[in-house]
């Protein structure tokens, strides 16, 4: 009985899509499909400085096929969140080379996700100065639900201040490369800059930068690029939101163009992927002729899709067979299960995840 029971056990897990490797490009090949999502978790220090017990939070979950880490800052202005780590000065690509290191060491693969947050910040997280954005426009949601800080106006950028801001991006991703990661996730998904500048809602733009499906993709695909310069495409990813869904961005009929555009785009860079940045992938968006994220995504590109959104393990393997995405990427039950990989390997039990996990970095 126990041996047969092993016998299907073994025989199930050499079946699951989930645990065969995947040859993400020349550079890199992922041991299994299943990739960690990338999770604030406001363990740096003040200063943004990573810190030993996020060491071991990475290390421990290096049996993942390919780990993205929290939105990392790519300078003091991208802030949006105290104690979130940054990629901007020696001391940070110091610590974070003890991430990458560990993670290595147990022979795991490792992304940096960088980030700026653009408007879904506040003044008094940035030396007095408005947040920056594609436009000027109004939040009113409260900050870090913090019960004393409302976010509020934004100002738009500047020709001359995109440009610094695509240098940034570029230099966080050498940064990154020099802590040791195997590549960098462009954060532009969820609401924050990059996602600014792609709806309509909150860009307003009149310029090279707004109105047209080209010229609202334009930021987000020279910030691809001044990456995939600097540090090689293959080793570059990105995480879109084509459907609105966080951080009061409200959906427009015409954001499939820019989304459809860009995403053909891409289709012409050999970057690593694209990843659907979502909590729930199973909702279907009006402006995305009702299909969901992943689907659209995978609609118009042609390279490794990973979607991502309350997946189980039995939805995305089955997903994956049906050749609906190539990765999965797994957020909160990784929280809950620094062990997830062995305990979906051997059918064990999973611990459910709780928000107040957040409160630890175990
Ligand atoms: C605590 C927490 C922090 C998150 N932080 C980030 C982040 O920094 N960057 C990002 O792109 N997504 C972030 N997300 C979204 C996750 O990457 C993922 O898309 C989401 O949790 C859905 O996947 P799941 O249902 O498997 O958890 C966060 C999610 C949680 C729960």
């Amino acid at each position: 009985m126990h041996l047969h029971n092993m016998l299907n056990e073994e025989t199930m897990t050499t079946n699951n899509i989930l645990f065969s490797a995947y040859q993400l490009n020349t550079h890199l090949t992922l041991k299994n499909r299943i990739v960690m999502a990338p999770m604030t978790r406001v363990n740096a220090t003040d200063d943004h400085i990573p810190t030993q017990p996020m060491i071991d939070y990475y290390a421990r979950r290096a049996d993942a096929g390919l780990i993205i880490t929290e939105g990392t800052i790519i300078s003091q202005d991208a802030l949006g969140h105290k104690r979130v780590p940054g990629i901007f000065n020696h001391a940070q690509v110091a610590e974070w080379k003890k991430v990458s290191d560990a993670v290595h060491a147990n022979n795991g693969l490792i992304f940096m996700q960088i980030w700026h947050v653009g408007r879904v910040s506040h003044p008094d997280l940035l030396n007095g100065r408005l947040p920056v954005s594609a436009s000027e426009t109004m939040m009113s949601g409260k900050v870090n639900r913090s019960d004393h800080l409302t976010y509020g106006k934004s100002r738009a950028a500047s020709l001359e201040e995109i440009k610094s801001l695509i240098a940034a991006y570029a230099t966080a991703a050498r940064n990154a490369v020099e802590a040791g990661f195997d590549g960098v996730e462009i954060h532009g998904a969820n609401g924050y800059l990059i996602d600014q500048f792609l709806h309509h809602d909150t860009n307003k733009r009149d310029d090279n930068y707004g109105g047209s499906p080209d010229n609202m993709a334009r930021f987000a695909l020279e910030v691809v690029k001044a990456c995939g310069e600097v540090i090689g495409y293959e080793r570059v990813g990105l995480r879109l939101s084509p459907g609105a869904y966080l951080n009061e961005i409200t959906g427009d009929e015409r954001d499939a163009n820019t989304f459809q555009y860009l995403l053909e785009q891409l289709n012409q860079l050999p970057i690593a992927y694209v990843h659907t940045g979502n909590f729930n992938d199973q909702q279907q968006f009006k402006e995305l002729h009702g299909l969901s994220m992943t689907a659209f995504i995978r609609m118009h590109y042609k390279g490794t899709v990973i979607a991502s959104g309350s997946y189980t393990a039995e939805r995305a393997q089955e997903g994956i067979e049906q050749g609906m995405f190539d990765l999965v990427a797994i957020g909160r039950p990784f929280i809950a299960n620094p062990d997830l990989i062995t305990r979906l390997r051997t059918h064990a039990e999973l611990v459910n995840y709780d928000a107040s996990m957040l409160r630890t970095l175990y």
